[in-house]
């Protein structure tokens, strides 16, 4: 691995080999040097968890950092090409993790600079980083990535989460179902790879008929700043919201997860529930990104 630009690249061994890094890592087993290394973290859009996460990673392993968090004080305001700037970050970094709302500006950035690239979120595309703590957590309370019941509820078309961690999972025999308001659902392209590698999934209307069977509860906010209109956005956004009383059918090891933020789609009395898993799932994402910048810098 050269970089990290979708998770379409990464296969079921190495997906496994960096849920076992993040557990060691995590365990304090193996502690990765960073020492004297500068990783650039270019977010232009906005980002808590994602760039705080990896800035922790980074500082964590006695790297250092230089960060941007929205273009808004930098040289894009004057008109500066994406090209330039990534090419100028090049000569000061050692590695680069980039945010932004253009899809396939992460593959861009691999052919401008020569330095690793770690996609931290396309537009609608892709955000691998996050399938991949997503899987760290998913393995940390099944035990197993393998023969699953998942659901994905929410925006499923311009969630870029949901898509990354479909296709990852689709290499461990899953059973999905999908639920998404209005026209939200999960994109073709993506259902397409699916049926291709003969993955099983259903779409439903309805998910109180499938909580019983699940494992996992995969949920998403509607995207509301990728909305044209924001009448549409209006029209679907209250359309499935996760209470307790949602919950009272679900397996033992049944755990509800969120890439966060939240807006309203799980309410906050869900928090207190021993299911509920996302700030620990976002916790995981530090140990996950320690791997992640370990493997593609070769200090493991
Ligand atoms: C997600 C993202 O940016 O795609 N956030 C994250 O990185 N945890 C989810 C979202 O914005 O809805």
């Amino acid at each position: 691995m050269q970089n990290l630009v979708s998770m379409r690249q990464v296969n079921k061994d190495e997906i496994l080999r960096l849920i076992d890094l993040a557990a060691q890592i995590e365990q304090g087993k193996i502690k990765p040097d960073l020492s004297g290394k500068l990783g650039a973290l270019l977010f232009f859009e906005p980002s808590t968890r994602t760039l705080f996460s990896f800035d922790t990673a980074i500082k964590r392993m006695g790297g250092n950092s230089i960060v941007m968090a929205g273009a808004g004080s930098t040289s894009v305001k004057k008109g500066e090409s994406l090209a330039d700037t990534l090419m100028t970050i090049n000569q000061y970094a050692d590695f680069i993790v980039m945010r932004h709302k253009v899809e396939g500006a992460a593959r861009l950035a691999t052919e401008v600079v020569d330095i690793p690239v770690i996609n931290a979120g396309d537009g609608t595309n892709q955000h691998p980083t996050q399938a991949m703590l997503d899987l760290y957590s998913i393995f940390k309370t099944q035990g197993t990535l393998q023969n699953l019941t998942i659901a994905m509820i929410g925006d499923l078309r311009l969630g870029r989460t949901v898509h990354s961690l479909a296709q990852a999972l689709s290499e461990f025999n899953p059973t999905f179902y999908f639920a998404s308001p209005g026209h939200l659902q999960m994109p073709r392209y993506i259902k397409d790879e699916l049926r291709a590698k003969n993955v099983r999934f259903e779409e439903v209307e309805d998910i109180k008929p499938i909580i019983p069977k699940l494992d996992v509860m995969y949920v998403t906010r509607i995207q509301k700043e990728r909305f044209a209109v924001l009448e549409d956005y209006e029209k679907v956004k209250d359309a499935y919201i996760i209470t307790p009383d949602v919950l009272t059918r679900v397996k033992d090891n049944f755990v509800l997860m969120h890439p966060l933020p939240r807006v309203n789609e799980i309410t906050t009395d869900v928090d207190k529930e021993r299911y509920a898993y996302y700030f620990q799932q976002a916790r995981n994402g530090v140990f996950m990104r320690q791997a992640i910048i370990s493997q593609l810098l070769q200090l493991v």
